[in-house]
Formats: C-alpha cells, structure tokens, sequence
C-alpha cells in the first residue's frame, strides 16, 4: 500500500511537502505499525508516541483526514496519507505543540474546593449523580488526544468561541463529580456548550467509545436550561 506523510521542519523548510512510499500490508497492522514501518524503512519521520494503547492521546493525528491515535487504529490495504492533527502549531512533521491546550485542560480538570474537606463530605459526597455515573468513569478515561475536537465541524466554524468536546469533555467530568464545588455548568456554557449541534463527529472519532459526548452534552444543556442560564444565541 502506499503511504504518504507530511513533512514539515519549520526552522529550515519553506513550506511543507509530502513524502511516499510502499510499506507491506499485514493481516491486524494498526496505523501506527505501517508509520513506524515507513520511518524505519522508507524515510524517518518524527511523530510522538508513548502508551501504545489509547491512554496518553500523543499519536493523534489525521489519517486520511480523519483525527484518530494511530495507535488503536486498524488498517485495510489501501493507500493512506498521515497528516499532523489541526489547529496546534507545528513542532515537525507530524508532531505538534499541544502545550497551550494541555494547560488549559489541566486547569479545568483541577478539582475546585471551596470548603475544605471533612471525614463526612469525604466519604458521604452530595448530590452524586447515580444516573450518570458510568459516564463519569468513562470520561475518566478521556487520553486528552484532541481527535474529538479537531473533528468537530463546530469548532472549525466558531474557533475562539466554541472550546470543542475535548474541554467539554473536561467540563463535564467535573460537572459529573461530587466532590468538585466548581460551577461547571457555568463555565461549560460559558466555553460555548449550547453552540454544539449535536452532530456526534466526536462520538465517532473517539477510541474510548464508553465516552457518549452527545448525550453528555445533552445533559448538560438540560441542566443549564434548569437553571436558566441558556444564552441567547441558542
Ligand atoms: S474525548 Fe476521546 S477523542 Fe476527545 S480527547 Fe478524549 S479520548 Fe480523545
Ligand atoms: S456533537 Fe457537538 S461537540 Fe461533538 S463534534 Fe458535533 S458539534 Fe462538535
Ligand atoms: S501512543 Fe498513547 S494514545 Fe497512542
């Protein structure tokens, strides 16, 4: 099959350009198999990588156009075009700078406190969410690989104004926990949640497919328009 990858040194290339080669098919070969093939055989090519299984989120990037991790995803024989995930600057080739983004999640996923806590809030948290806790630990799993939001159609419209499933996602996860105090909701629809038109591209990007955006999202819309704070534009 032939392979073809995008290559792109920022400090000497003018512009990028694609390379292409013919890596042998195998029966199972994940994305990634026929990449590392390509680097060690054909051309190397930088493209970061660490668990091998879906959990640090670092291999995403566009195969065929489509976000996916390279990792956990299987190939046909058939020709495939490998092309670093959009909207992060690039670092080379098919490495990006997700540090902006990293840092934002990392605030977000931050568990907010207001009270401190005792033995009793400990153990005895309010208001969980029995109904929804599978998708709390399901988006306990999210690998933060940025696929879900490079997909959505949404967020290539609004940019700035919509923070895409990934934040969303982060957003959620602590609407969803009892013991955090933020004010999640606020702060989802303030990140642009009622912008989502439920379209389900990020359902169907994701690796972990217990993470069900649409309906999380759609949760928490409810919950917002409860509390009356659906903004106008929606
Ligand atoms: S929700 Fe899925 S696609 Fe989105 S960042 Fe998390 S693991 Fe990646
Ligand atoms: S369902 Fe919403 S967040 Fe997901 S891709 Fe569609 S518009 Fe974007
Ligand atoms: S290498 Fe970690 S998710 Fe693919």
């Amino acid at each position: 099959m032939k392979i073809t990858v995008y290559k792109f040194d920022p400090s000497i290339d003018a512009a990028p350009y694609y390379i292409d080669g013919e890596v042998p098919f195998k029966e199972k070969m994940t994305a990634m198999e026929a990449l590392l093939y390509f680097h060690r055989n054909i051309a190397p090519v930088n493209y970061d990588s660490s668990c091998g299984g879906r959990l640090c989120g670092r291999c995403a990037m566009l195969l065929n156009g489509e976000p996916c991790m390279i990792c956990v995803t299987p190939i046909e024989d058939k020709d495939y075009t490998f092309e670093p995930l959009p909207g992060y600057p690039i670092i080379r080739d098919l490495i990006v700078d997700k540090s902006v983004v990293a840092d934002k999640l990392s605030n977000i996923y931050n568990r907010v406190r207001i009270e401190p806590y005792t033995e009793e809030t400990y153990n005895n948290p309010k208001d969980f969410d029995f109904e929804h806790k599978t998708d709390l630990y399901a988006l306990e799993f999210c690998a933060r690989c940025g696929a879900c939001t490079a997909a959505c159609p949404v967020k290539a419209m609004y940019g700035d104004e919509f923070a895409g499933p990934m934040e969303l996602s982060a957003y959620a996860y602590r609407y969803l926990d009892p013991l955090d105090q933020g004010d999640r909701l606020m702060e989802a629809v303030s990140a642009g949640l009622f912008r989502c038109i439920e379209c389900g591209k990020c359902d169907e990007v994701c690796a972990q497919q217990d993470i069900h955006h649409v309906e999380i999202f759609k949760y928490l819309k409810e919950k917002a328009i409860e509390r009356g704070i659906k903004p106008s534009y929606a």
